[in-house]
């Protein structure tokens, strides 16, 4: 039905029409234009009436083959076209054309077919994809696991990192798991309540929060958390977003940093109880000698009665006893001489074990010898190395009360290069709180005149010297293992194999 209007109402329209800046053409339904807007006119002077529209607008002499008159005519209804190419003045257009019927009496009178200017709207588009690849490119450049998941729980952003991180692909991420997958128990809750909580970053935010993510695999992995709650314009809770720092590396540092820092005070305390040791010892060295020498004379010199001679011989053994602890703290203290040549630890740890086996100690003492082959040879002195796996063996087998298994391995280990050797036991095992202690001189466990507590300093020392370490570990009741680094001399190559 058409609207009665003044003639200002009229005018109003044309004007409304012409002040269009689309174009706008009425043609009949079989192309031939009835009316033209101002836009379609363009110049204002281009005589468009009565002509066909495709002889004006594509210059052709047969209606356009995309036209959506043809489908406007038979269906009766508005049409839609994308992509058309117009020629408009020699420069072709992403058009779209936008045509609907003109019904008088029921039947179709006309067309009025209207054209939208697509290239800025593709513009558009196209800036929209480079910014959202760019977004794409920043969300995947990230160190961190993002993230976000809209308030359901589904999510929404999953880039490259939290592949990595959580070992989910970003498909089976987005379609398969919900945001409370990526936490263990009850982690995502716990999540959401405290970033609704003041405490933890200001409301809606959530800083530097530890807290653990759980992998595809089910392992574990502690992360420190950065999450904000994104709301929009009026306050309605959009999604989450949390940024996952993987805290395993920092973890693993830490670690090695404390382990060093104790190794630091420990190898201090050592060296400043060497010092003292080595003070002590200088200062009883020359009166122990003066003791022995003394001694030897007066037994030698003087005809003395049996019962003199006896108690002469006591104080000899004593004295000679202290010159030997006294060696021991020189040798803790690295103050006593040393021959350095290269030799085989499975050698040396063999003649120790050949000494001490046919002690009655060891009859109930079954020894195993599980040594690595072709071992390259290390750089030591012998007598000193001899004396280290001596005091390792004499301390198991005081542990283990005579009977047990001792186990004594060698090996290879490429790095750093150097010999490793094992002593364990099957002995009554060291308390937590003695084994930071056992390498400290005259620190024993051991009933008053049984032990001086210098064999292990002793050893550490020695061990020291050669460039090597030493460690133990041990379980109440099952026993203890000491590991014994050795620095080898060479990288092993076929010529220099030892055996
Ligand atoms: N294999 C072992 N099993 C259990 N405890 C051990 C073992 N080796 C050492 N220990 C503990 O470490 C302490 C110190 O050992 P260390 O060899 O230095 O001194 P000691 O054996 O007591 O005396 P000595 O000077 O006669 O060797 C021991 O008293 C003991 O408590
Ligand atoms: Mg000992």
């Amino acid at each position: 039905m058409v609207p009665n209007r003044t003639d200002k109402a009229i005018e109003f329209l044309l004007h409304a029409i012409d002040s269009f800046d689309r174009r706008i053409l009425v043609i009949s339904p079989d192309y031939e234009i009835l009316a033209a807007n101002a836009a379609a006119i363009e110049d204002g002077s281009r005589d468009l009436i009565g002509r066909s529209c495709y002889e004006v607008f594509a210059h052709s002499s047969e209606p356009c083959p995309d036209c959506p008159a043809d489908e406007v005519m038979r269906t009766g209804k508005v049409s839609l076209r994308y992509n058309q190419l117009y020629d408009s003045g020699g420069s072709e257009k992403m058009m779209c054309l936008f045509a609907y019927p003109i019904f008088d009496q029921g039947e179709i009178k006309a067309l009025v077919m209207l054209d939208f200017d697509l290239t800025s709207l593709k513009e558009i588009e196209e800036k929209q994809h480079q910014s959202n690849a760019f977004l794409r490119n920043l969300l995947n450049s990230a160190v961190d696991a993002i993230i976000a998941s809209d308030p359901s729980g589904r999510i929404l952003i999953f880039n490259e990192a939290a592949e990595q991180i959580l070992g989910y692909t970003r498909n089976e991420a987005l379609n398969e798991i919900s945001i409370r997958d990526v936490y263990p128990g009850n982690g995502a809750r716990e999540v959401m309540q405290m970033l609704l909580s003041e405490a933890y970053g200001g409301c809606g935010k959530l800083k530097s929060y530890h807290i653990n993510a759980r992998q595809k695999n089910g392992d574990i992995v502690p992360i420190s958390l950065n999450a904000s709650i994104v709301y929009d314009a009026d306050g309605n809770k959009l999604a989450t977003i949390g940024f996952f720092h993987d805290r395993r590396d920092e973890i693993r540092m830490q670690k090695e940093l404390e382990n060093t820092q104790v190794q630091l005070l420990q190898s201090e305390k050592m060296a400043s109880l060497g010092k003292m040791a080595a003070g002590v010892a200088h200062q009883l060295n020359n009166p122990l000698s003066g003791i022995i020498l003394y001694a030897k004379l007066v037994m030698e010199e003087y005809n003395l009665p049996d019962g003199a001679m006896e108690d002469l011989e006591r104080v000899l053994d004593d004295a000679q006893r202290a010159k030997e602890t006294v060696k021991e703290l020189l040798e803790f203290a690295r103050q006593t001489n040393q021959e350095m040549k290269p030799q085989d630890v499975n050698e040396i740890v063999s003649r120790t074990v050949f000494l001490l086996e046919n002690q009655s100690i060891f009859y109930n003492i079954e020894i195993k010898k599980e040594f690595g082959d072709n071992l390259p040879p290390i750089n030591g002195d012998a007598q000193q190395l001899n004396h280290v796996f001596m005091n390792l063996i004499l301390n198991a087998a005081d542990a283990m009360g005579g009977t047990g298994t001792l186990t004594i391995k060698t090996g290879y280990l490429s790095e750093p290069h150097a010999v490793l050797i094992e002593v364990a036991d099957t002995g009554e095992g060291i308390r937590e709180e003695v084994l930071p202690h056992i390498f400290e001189p005259f620190y024993t466990t051991k009933e008053q005149g049984k032990g001086t507590g210098l064999g292990l300093s002793m050893v550490y020392g020695i061990l020291e010297s050669h460039g090597g370490t030493i460690r133990a570990e041990s379980t109440v009741g099952k026993g203890t293992r000491f590991f014994i680094e050795l620095p080898a001399i060479k990288t092993l190559s076929e010529d220099e194999k030892i055996g």
